[in-house]
């Protein structure tokens, strides 16, 4: 039996707001006690995890005086130091006041975005301090309800002015931090500005810096715009713009589920591991997840180590199928690697392809053979390999 007890080394990390969630959802009340934060680190550091990350309000109320704040970073640090937890990440709660009701950059409420900006600068130099090197924006509140509300156009030149103001301060503080997008199309505005991994990748070419800016990709996140989660994260290492990940689970397109990873989604869970292991992507294993509204703190630390579990599970699951002779067979059959090879070879030019003697019905004729490769993986997964 394979051992699958998480390391610091295979860098898994979890948000201060995932395990300290505490069940209030649309509908119903809290089912669970507040979490202090050191108790987070503690437990998390028990169980495996490498790093923890943090919304500034996460870690300091809304509003609480100097005094307070002091007490509680300091606090943090200590069960960092004592734990050897770090903070890999951190970001800015931009959409649970209430003035944030219509966005933080994006707010057509101009004093609004000049606060959001401060709240952000703020938190940025307590991320910095605590050694983190990305911060996500993730921009539930930047959207509408109405296509009349917003005038999208401006919408984006606004939000692409925070960034290049953000990434400025960031250069001239002399901070190594980058800036990881994390698209999302819904929940909580009806439609969200940059609500998938293509949007979020088209807005930075426009930026002024675009280098210091990447993407923070959620499973959920895609699954809810119905898309492919391996094919846009994908893509996002292909443009080396994938600055951090949020794992979790989700059902299909619908409401944000944030299960723990594992749950939902299993193929996509599969591949999805697969491709962050074999595609060089060194990064944390961030989970973000929302621990069942049902469970008890003991749910929780069980939800916990099931995400990391479950990882652990996909890798070592990817890595036989990646090495079982059978399937590289399989993969050479459906020409897998084939499409490595560059369609014209050096010094032709489309002028070559005349020569080409080519019989496309013969072609039309080959199958792919891809629903055996797609049964070795199932196999592999459910472990009948
Ligand atoms: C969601 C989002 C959030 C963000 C987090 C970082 O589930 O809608 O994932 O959890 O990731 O708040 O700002
Ligand atoms: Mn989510
Ligand atoms: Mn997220």
């Amino acid at each position: 039996m394979a051992d699958y007890t998480p390391r610091p080394e295979d860098r898994f990390s979890f948000g201060l707001w995932t395990v300290g969630w505490r069940g209030a959802d649309p509908f119903g009340a809290p089912t669970r006690e507040p979490l202090e934060a050191t108790e987070a680190v503690e437990r998390l550091a028990e169980l495996g995890a490498w790093g923890i990350s943090f919304h500034d309000d996460d870690l300091i109320p809304f509003g609480a005086a100097d005094a307070e704040r002091d007490q509680r970073v300091t606090a943090f640090r200590k069960a960092l130091d004592a734990t050897g937890l770090c903070v890999p990440m951190a970001t800015t709660n931009l959409f649970t006041h209430p003035v944030f009701k219509d966005g933080a950059f994006t707010s057509n409420d101009r004093d609004v975005r000049r606060y959001a900006l401060r709240k952000t600068l703020r938190n940025l130099d307590l991320a910095a301090q605590l050694g983190a090197s990305t911060y996500v924006l993730w921009g539930g509140r930047e959207g509408a309800e109405s296509p009349a509300a917003k005038d999208v156009g401006a919408a984006l030149d606004r939000y692409a002015e925070a960034l290049n103001l953000l990434c400025g301060y960031v250069r001239e503080q002399g901070y190594d931090i980058r800036f990881a997008l994390e698209p999302k199309p819904n929940e909580p505005r009806g439609d969200i500005l940059l609500p998938t991994i293509g949007h979020a990748l088209g807005f930075i070419t426009q930026l002024e810096e675009p280098a210091r800016v990447g993407l923070n990709p959620e499973v959920g996140h895609e699954q809810m715009a119905g898309l492919s989660m391996v094919h846009g994260v994908a893509q996002a290492l292909w443009q080396d713009k994938l600055f951090h990940i949020d794992l979790n689970g989700q059902n299909g397109p619908r409401y944000d589920q944030d299960l723990r990873f594992g749950n939902g989604d299993v193929k996509t869970a599969f591949f999805l591991v697969d491709l962050l292991e074999t595609q060089g992507y060194t990064g944390p294993r961030h989970f973000d997840f929302k621990p069942a509204r049902t469970e008890d703190y003991s749910g929780v630390w069980a939800s916990a180590q099931a995400c990391m579990r479950n990882y652990l599970i996909f890798r070592e699951r990817a890595s036989a199928f990646r090495a079982d002779p059978e399937v590289q067979e399989a993969l050479r059959a459906s020409r897998v690697d084939d499409l490595r090879i560059p369609t014209l070879d050096a010094g032709e030019t489309l002028a070559s392809l005349a020569g080409d003697d080519f019989d496309v019905e013969q072609a039309a004729l080959r199958g792919m053979h891809y629903e055996r490769l797609d049964q070795l993986a199932l196999d592999h997964l459910f472990g009948t390999r």
